[in-house]
C-alpha cells in the first residue's frame, strides 16, 4: 500500500469535496466542547447550527484523548462523514461551547492518527484540528495522521476484504498553506512517517521471511533508495573479523548472521552520532529456551536495528547536517545441534571474552561487537537501541523505554529528543556495583549477572563494551517495540517503530551542535 498523498489546504471545510472532515473535542466542564482554533472547526459547527458541541455529548463523547465520534453530516456539510476526535482534557477548562486553547503536539499526533485509523477505507479526509495554524502543529497532525493510517496487510489473502484500506489521501485544513515552515514540517512529517513505518512492517514481518541475509538484502535497498551507503558483512567476513559475539548467538541457525554497516554523510566536519541496533531476528532463547508461551513475542527482537535503519533513512531525506553511521547485527537465535551451549566461552571483536551463562542473553553478545565496531569509526556520541530485557517491561512497562547513560548531558539530551518526538522515554541508571555480578570464573566477563535489576545489569554489560571516552546511550525498548495489546491513537498492534522518531530528533538536536558539544 503506497503512503497517503499529504496536502495543505485552506479551503472551505464545509464545501470540501472529501469523505470525511474531522474536528476536535476535549472534555469541558459540562460536556464535550469544540476545539476551534484552527482552520475550519468553526465552519463545520456553524453548518450544524453551532449545535455540534451539544449533539456529541448528546452521543455520549466524553472528548477522551483518541475517543472517535462519527456523524453523518446529513447535508449540513458537504462531506458525507463528520468524525470528532477527542483531545482530552481542555487546554483552559473548556468553559462554554468552544476551546480556543493550544494543545501539545503528541496530542494531535494522537488524535490525528485515532481519526485517520478510524476512517481507515475512506479515500479522502480533510483535518480541521486546533492547530491555531502553527507549522509545528500542523506538522504534529500530518504525522499522526500517516502514522494512524497504517495497516500491515502482507499476508492477508481470503481475510484481504476483512481489513480496510488505509486513508488514500490526507489534507491538513489551516490558515496557511503557502507558509514555507508549514511545508517543510509537512515534508518532515511525511519522512519521519515513512521511517516509522517502514520498522513497523520489518517488525511484523514473519520471522520465516526475515531471516538475517533478508534483513540484509530489506537494509541494503532502503538505504540505498535514501542515498545511505551501506555494506553487509556476510558470515565468512564476520569470521575473518573476529566478530564472535555475532557468530556465536547465530551459530544456532540454518540462517546465518550479518552485519549492515550504513554511513550517511552530512558534511564534512559536522557531528558523527553513531546509531546501533540489536538485530535478532527470531529469539527462540536458543539451548536456553524460552517457553513457548509468548514466545511469538520474539520476532519484535530486531526492533532496534529497524528502528536505526530506518531512522537514518530518514535522516538522510531529511539532508540533516550530521553524519551518521549505523551498524545492525543481524542473527536468529535458535536452539541445534550447531548452537551455543551455556558455559562456552565466545572472543568478541575487539578481543575480550566472554563466557555465555544464558543463551537467551543473546542481545549483548551482539551488541558488544557492534559497540566496539562502532567505536573504531571514532564518533562523537553512539546511542544503542535493543529490545534487551524482559526487565524493561518490568520496570517502566510496555510503553516506555528506558534510556540509560553516564553522563547527565547524554542521558537528558535524549530524554529531551523523546519528549520532543512523542516517545515515551524514561532515565535508568547504571549502576556500577552491578558489574561484579557479571565477573566470570574463566572469562572477562559473564552474560549474566545479580538477580535483580535485569535492565540494568545488560545496560552494565553494554557498557565495558563502549569505548572510554565515547559518550554512550542505551536505549531498552523491548516491551514499546511492541504493541501486545489493542490499538490507540496512532500505534497499530504489533510493530510499533518506536525510537525512530527520537532518534530523527536527537540527529537534528546533534546538528544543530547540542549533545556534542
Ligand atoms: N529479547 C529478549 C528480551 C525481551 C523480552 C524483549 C520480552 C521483548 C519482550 C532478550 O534477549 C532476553 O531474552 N533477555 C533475557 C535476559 C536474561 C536471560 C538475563 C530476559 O530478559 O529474560
Ligand atoms: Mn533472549
Ligand atoms: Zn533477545
Amino acid at each position: 500500500m503506497p503512503a497517503p498523498t499529504l496536502s495543505l489546504s485552506n479551503s472551505k471545510a464545509t464545501s470540501l469535496k472529501t469523505d470525511a472532515v474531522v474536528v476536535g473535542v476535549a472534555k469541558g466542564a459540562d460536556g464535550v466542547v469544540l476545539a476551534s482554533a484552527g482552520h475550519g472547526a468553526d465552519e463545520v459547527d456553524k453548518a450544524f447550527k453551532s449545535r455540534l458541541a451539544a449533539t456529541l455529548t448528546t452521543l455520549g463523547a466524553t472528548g477522551a484523548l483518541g475517543e472517535v465520534t462519527k456523524l453523518p453530516s446529513l447535508g449540513n456539510v458537504t462531506a458525507p462523514v463528520v468524525l470528532a476526535v477527542g483531545l482530552g482534557q481542555a487546554p483552559e477548562g473548556g468553559r462554554g461551547r468552544k476551546a480556543q486553547g493550544a494543545y501539545a503536539h503528541e496530542t494531535l499526533r494522537r488524535a490525528a492518527g485515532a481519526a485517520t485509523r478510524a476512517l481507515g477505507g475512506s479515500r479522502t479526509v480533510a483535518l480541521a484540528l486546533p492547530t491555531g495554524d502553527d507549522p509545528a502543529l500542523v506538522g504534529a497532525v500530518a504525522e499522526g495522521a500517516l502514522l494512524g493510517a497504517y495497516t500491515f496487510t502482507r499476508y492477508r489473502v481470503a481475510s484481504k476484504g476483512t481489513v480496510k484500506d488505509p486513508v488514500g489521501a490526507i489534507t491538513v485544513l489551516t490558515g496557511a498553506p503557502r507558509d514555507k515552515t508549514a511545508r517543510t514540517a509537512l515534508t518532515r512529517a511525511q519522512h519521519v512517517a515513512a521511517a516509522v513505518n517502514l520498522a513497523r512492517d520489518w517488525v511484523n514481518a514473519a520471522p520465516v521471511d526475515l531471516p538475517p541475509a533478508a534483513f540484509a538484502d530489506a537494509a541494503v535497498a532502503a538505504a540505498r533508495a535514501a542515498g545511505v551507503d551501506v555494506e553487509v558483512m556476510d558470515e565468512k567476513a564476520l569470521k575473518k573479523g573476529g566478530f564472535g559475539g555475532i557468530l556465536a548467538v547465530g551459530q544456532g541457525s540454518s540462517r546465518p548472521p550479518r552485519l549492515v554497516r550504513l554511513t550517511y554523510q552530512g558534511g564534512r566536519g559536522k557531528p558523527h552520532v553513531a546509531l546501533v541496533g540489536k538485530g535478532i531476528t527470531f529469539d527462540s532463547g536458543g539451548l536456553s529456551l524460552k517457553p513457548s508461551a509468548g514466545m511469538e513475542w520474539m520476532k519484535s527482537d530486531m526492533g532496534g536495528a529497524a528502528a536505526i535503519i530506518a531512522a537514518i533513512t530518514a535522516i538522510a531525506r531529511l539532508k540533516l547536517p550530521v553524519n551518521v553511521t549505523g551498524y545492525a547485527p543481524m542473527a536468529e537465535n535458535m536452539p541445534s545441534g550447531t548452537a551455543q551451549r551455556p558455559s562456552d566461552v565466545l572472543t568478541t571483536y575487539g578481543g575480550k571474552t566472554v563466557e555465555v551463562l544464558n543463551t537467551d542473553a543473546e542481545g549483548r553478545l551482539v551488541l558488544a561487537d557492534a559497540l566496539v565496531r562502532a567505536g573504531e569509526d571514532d564518533p562523537d556520541l553512539i546511542v544503542d537501541v535493543a529490545t534487551l530485557t524482559g526487565a524493561q517491561l518490568v520496570a517502566l512497562g510496555s510503553r516506555t523505554a528506558a534510556i540509560m547513560a553516564p553522563d547527565d548531558e547524554v542521558r537528558a539530551a535524549v530524554k529531551r529528543a523523546a519528549d520532543e518526538a512523542g516517545e515515551a522515554m524514561w532515565p535508568m541508571p547504571l549502576p556500577d556495583e552491578l558489574r561484579p555480578s557479571m565477573d566470570s570464573p574463566v572469562a572477562d566477563i559473564a552474560n549474566m549477572g545479580d538477580k535483580y535489576g535485569g535492565m540494568l545489569v545488560a545496560g552494565v554489560f553494554l557498557k565495558d563494551f563502549v569505548p572510554d571516552g565515547v559518550r554512550w546511550a542505551h536505549l531498552d525498548i523491548a516491551g514499546p517495540a511492541w504493541n501486545d495489546g489493542t490499538p490507540y491513537g496512532y500505534t497499530p498492534k504489533g510493530g510499533t517503530g518506536h525510537a525512530v522518531r527520537t532518534l530523527v530528533r536527537l540527529a537534528e538536536h546533534v546538528a544543530d551542535g547540542g549533545v556534542t558539544r
